[in-house]
């Protein structure tokens, strides 16, 4: 498996080895990566001729810098990983120098007000973070796709929003959320977790679950008032947000329409650690 820490090199043995046929597909990742990155790079791998993961645990996306301080960094563990779907991928694992050159900051993006909704309020400047790195490294790899997480919805959004507004040739493609067996969302975060917590956080799951099961009865205010009351007396669990929001705008659902989309969104803490859901409603 060949592994580029510059993106010159990264950039010559991609020209070296493509034409303009060539389908390249960009799986863009933090590491840390568990069955939820791998089915995305499966997903490329089944779609393109050349698949591109990145491990780059972008600094301009924390708004928090004890929350970037403790991301986890696996990379030997990661490189296992990527050789289990296949030997083929080839990994950018990039020094934030040879990302930012000397200039760590992000560029300040309009993404329609998508980027004003939940992550984007309670993580002030998080999606210009995601949306430079992530500009960055299609400006690098030149993909054809490029695979994102339905786990992040927002951030799939956002992508597909900055795609289309900046122009930029690469078909964004959003792929169903992976779960443990008791419905806890994959992710990276959940190595931080006490194996009693990661039991515990399968509440997370249940709820919104259940809520969609009353968004067929309910309104939205009722929906949120009961997840609040949820999450009220357990201890170590702080919610931080639960909104039902339209698919498209990412607005928050005041009346239900029945021609619009709707998805719950949920942030909760556990301990420290902040961990993200959502759910497709109807
Ligand atoms: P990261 O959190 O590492 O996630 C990389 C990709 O994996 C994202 O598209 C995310 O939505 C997807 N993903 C995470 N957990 C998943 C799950 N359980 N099932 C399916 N897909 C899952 O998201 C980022 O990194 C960064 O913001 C990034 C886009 C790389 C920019 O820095």
């Amino acid at each position: 498996m060949l592994v580029f820490n510059k993106k010159v090199d990264l950039v010559a043995h991609l020209k070296a080895i493509s034409t303009q046929e060539t389908s390249i597909g960009l799986v863009p990742t933090m590491g840390a990566l568990h069955q939820g990155h791998l089915s995305l790079l499966k997903e490329s791998i089944r779609n393109n001729d050349i698949t591109v993961v990145s491990i780059f645990v972008n600094p301009t996306q924390f708004n928090n810098s004890e929350d970037l301080l403790n991301y986890p960094r696996t990379q030997e563990n990661d490189i296992k990983k990527i050789k289990t779907v296949s030997e083929n991928i080839i990994l950018y694992a990039p020094t934030v120098e040879d990302v930012y050159e000397g200039k760590t900051v992000s560029q300040h993006f309009d993404f329609d007000g998508l980027e004003n909704q939940m992550e984007g309020k309670f993580r002030p400047g998080h999606f210009d973070g995601v949306g430079t790195v992530v500009k960055r490294l299609f400006e690098i790899v030149k993909p054809t796709n490029a695979y994102f997480g339905e786990k992040d919805f927002q951030q799939l959004q956002i992508i597909k929003k900055m795609v289309s507004k900046l122009n930029i040739p690469v078909k964004i493609i959003g792929c169903p959320i992976l779960r443990e067996s008791n419905g806890l969302a994959m992710s990276s975060r959940n190595e931080r977790l006490s194996e009693k917590d990661k039991q515990f956080a399968s509440i997370i799951y249940k709820t919104i679950s259940k809520a969609k099961m009353q968004f067929k009865t309910k309104s939205a205010s009722m929906i949120s008032k009961w997840v609040n009351n949820q999450f009220k007396n357990i201890p170590d669990f702080e919610l931080e947000y639960f909104q039902i929001a339209d698919e498209a705008t990412l607005l928050p659902c005041v009346r239900k329409n029945k021609s619009k989309q709707y998805r719950a969104f949920i942030a909760v803490y556990i301990n420290k650690v902040r961990l993200i859901d959502t759910i497709s409603l109807n």
